[in-house]
């Protein structure tokens, strides 16, 4: 395959003064990601401060009344409360040994910004993280968290004022000062080298969750279910289990309110090829090429775009991707509460509402790995105002 491409898409669509940083970027994985050093102190940072590895949980309640084994890969206990601090951490580390005092970050829901501000501080470094101002007004909880963190949160009030216009407002940014700063990018997609960056950190999930079930069971799972925004949680999941042909791997999008022709989050069912944030990808976009509005109920799904290689491996076949509404993604939060006992991310409740929607055609007693990404904390007014609104 093409350097930095999967199939027929990623790639480095950008400006010219924007190839500078990205070669570095390029330069110094191939450099420091594999050096002994890197990997003692990344390794360390996970067990130690990010509380890896994350727990394999069996939900018993919920397995007996959908007639098939339902595990859950706990990135909700990790620091910060979702999968993204595993990128932030690693990258952090790999700012400090490229000799970088500050980095930069986007962030839509704000989980990324506060995973990266953590990071940052730990580390000691500044940190600029750019942020919608429709976002800002929206996760306020959030912007509050990375301020304490020491990091400063700069209002986007271009476009839609959202997380695509955060992210035009940190790539310009980076063009301006990559002298000094590395730009954090927050899933698995943009320009190469990120798409293969944010696999790199995120692919300790589908690792510990194929020892963790293979010590439980001695078997390899049925199927991997994970939901998609930019796609970094997903691809951390799927990656280990690519080459294990006998795996299922199911991504789940956001289909909206799930009315026809509504306002989705699900360019891989419903997208048209295109270049937006550097790569080549699926895309909600008009006829003309104009980047439509996303949305969804998740913030964290609420993205245009998606990573390239999930594109590649919905073309090749090799994983199926299926769409969640808001309201299914609602019921599947509210049961895993009860039943469980766990309250999960409304973005993660996408794949696990995936999972129930589609009980009768998972075998019985099948073994069925969903990614809970991130806890629901953040998602409780949301939940509030969906229910009000609903008269439920
Ligand atoms: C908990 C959680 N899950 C999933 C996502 C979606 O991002 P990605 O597709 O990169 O995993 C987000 C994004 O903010 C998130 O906060």
């Amino acid at each position: 395959m093409k350097r930095g491409y999967y199939g027929d898409f990623g790639g480095q669509f950008v400006p010219e003064l924007l190839m500078p940083p990205l070669l570095e970027l390029e330069e110094a994985m191939g450099k420091i990601l594999k050096s002994a050093e890197f990997q003692q102190e990344y390794t360390s940072l996970l067990k130690n401060f990010v509380g890896r590895p994350t727990a394999l949980t069996h939900c018993q309640n919920l397995s007996r009344e959908l007639g098939f084994n339902l595990w859950l890969k706990r990135e909700d206990l990790a620091h910060t409360g979702a999968h993204k601090i595993n990128n932030t951490v690693g990258q952090a580390l790999l700012t400090k040994m490229m000799g970088k005092p500050k980095m930069l970050a986007e962030t839509g829901a704000g989980q990324h910004g506060v995973a990266t501000a953590t990071a940052a501080a730990l580390l000691d470094l500044e940190c600029d993280i750019y942020m919608g101002a429709t976002d800002v007004k929206r996760q306020s909880h959030n912007v509050r968290r990375m301020e304490l963190f020491g990091a400063k949160c700069i209002p986007v009030h271009s476009g839609t004022q959202t997380l695509k216009d955060a992210i035009n407002a940190a790539l310009r940014q980076w063009i301006a000062n990559q002298r000094t700063t590395h730009y954090c990018f927050g899933t698995a997609a943009g320009p190469h080298p990120f798409p293969l960056l944010v696999r790199e950190f995120q692919s300790i999930i589908g690792r510990e969750a194929k020892q963790q079930f293979k010590e439980r069971t001695g078997e390899m799972p049925y199927m991997v279910v994970a939901c998609v925004g930019g796609g970094s949680n997903a691809i951390g999941m799927f990656h280990e289990f690519v080459n294990e042909k006998s795996v299922k791997i199911v991504g789940v999008e956001a289909a909206g309110t799930g009315k026809p022709g509504c306002t989705n989050s699900a360019p891989i069912n419903l997208g048209t090829p295109g270049v937006l944030h550097g790569m080549n990808t699926l895309l909600l976009q008009t006829d003309d090429g104009q980047i439509l509005p996303s949305h969804s109920i998740a913030a964290g799904l609420d993205y245009p775009g998606v990573g390239p290689e999930h594109v590649h491996l919905h073309d090749t076949g090799r994983a199926e991707f299926g769409m969640v509404n808001d309201s299914q993604a609602i019921n599947a939060f509210q049961m895993l509460c009860q039943k469980e006992g766990i309250l999960p991310a409304l973005e993660s409740s996408h794949a696990l509402a995936w999972a129930i929607e589609n009980k009768d055609i998972i075998p019985k007693d099948a073994n069925v790995i969903v990614n809970l990404s991130g806890r629901g904390d953040k998602d409780m007014d949301i939940l509030d105002d969906y229910l009000a609104q609903h008269g439920k």
